[in-house]
């Protein structure tokens, strides 16, 4: 795509700093001012570094608003602060009996939008969830849903059918995992009414992206990162569901009271409220393996 990019030649120093900083050298210095490299403007990312680092403000890109680059701020936590930061959060399951207001809703969304987002288009979105009966309709519709695959399984014939439709991978996912843990969720709910989908929660936040955007799933998980870490520092605390997506995605009839167009994926889940317990240890996991390909 081509692109037009406005430097203000009475601002431009030349100091060439959009030019180091452009992943896509679509710019360069010509006659001591900053200036777009024709033949390299359709690599532009719209990543909007050029602007970010000119402390000028002497350029522009053609699609990016000046409104959308405020002033930082300088962070004043050290990296020990961020760590206990991170040491001190767990999946959150247990919740008050609070609702979650709306404008801390709209502040981890904005905080969720500050995540890398992959290439544009952007498609990442969030559905609120944030309504007492909203929420019980979707969890009784994922015991219900849950419940109907669980049958299904059991008989070879469908067996055979999902396997070949969702892949082996997701087969084998439900075979050592997601069975167990539905049948159990839904024999909860039949013995202690227990919702062990949603956990209760006041609020959940649904990441959906269009499939048809470049890696969209794993942006879509990187936003609702930054969700998680956001609802805990306004105080709250999250789980990371990946037991909703499915449903809503494959289930007939599930995306269009969600307002999903057809190409429209939820990608994860994330319920948010306000922590019952506290907790006063950490957990040190380890990764499977951190490795330097060269000792
Ligand atoms: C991708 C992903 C999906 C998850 N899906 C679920 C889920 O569907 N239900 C649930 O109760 N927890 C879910 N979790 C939460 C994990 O179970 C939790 O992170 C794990 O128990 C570790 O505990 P911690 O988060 O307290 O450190 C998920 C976590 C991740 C990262």
């Amino acid at each position: 795509m081509t692109r037009a990019y406005k430097v203000d030649a009475k601002l431009c120093r030349g100091d060439g700093l959009c030019v180091a900083v452009c992943p896509k050298k679509v710019l360069e210095i010509a006659d001591g001012k900053a200036r777009a490299v024709e033949r390299r403007v359709r690599h532009c990312l719209l990543c909007g570094q050029c602007m970010a680092v000119c402390i000028h403000d002497a350029i522009e890109v053609e699609g990016l608003s000046r409104a959308d680059f405020p002033l930082l701020r300088r962070h004043t936590f050290t990296a020990e602060d961020f760590e206990t930061f991170l040491a001190e959060r767990r999946s959150v399951r247990t919740f008050k009996d609070q609702p979650v207001p709306r404008e801390l809703l709209d502040r981890i969304a904005r905080a969720a939008s500050l995540a890398p987002m992959g290439f544009p288009p952007h498609t990442t979105s969030v559905l609120v969830l944030d309504r007492r009966e909203d929420l019980d309709r979707l969890a009784a519709d994922l015991r219900k849903g849950y419940g109907k695959l669980l049958e299904m399984v059991r008989n070879p014939f469908l067996r055979l059918i999902i396997r070949l439709k969702r892949g082996a991978e997701t087969m084998h996912a439900m075979r050592t995992h997601v069975l167990r843990i539905v049948e159990e969720d839904n024999e909860r709910f039949r013995e202690r009414g227990e919702d062990g989908y949603l956990y209760g929660a006041p609020a959940l936040l649904l990441f959906h992206a269009n499939r048809w955007s470049v890696a969209y799933q794993e942006s879509a998980m990187l936003v609702a990162a930054y969700a998680m870490l956001e609802a805990q520092a306004l105080g709250l605390g999250t789980t990371v569901l990946s037991i909703v997506p499915p449903l809503i995605n494959n289930m007939p009839g599930m995306r269009e009271p969600y307002g999903l167009g057809q190409d429209d994926f939820v990608v994860v889940g994330l319920i948010v409220g306000y922590p019952q317990y506290k907790y006063h240890r950490s957990i040190e996991r380890k990764l499977a393996a951190v490795r330097y390909l060269r000792p």
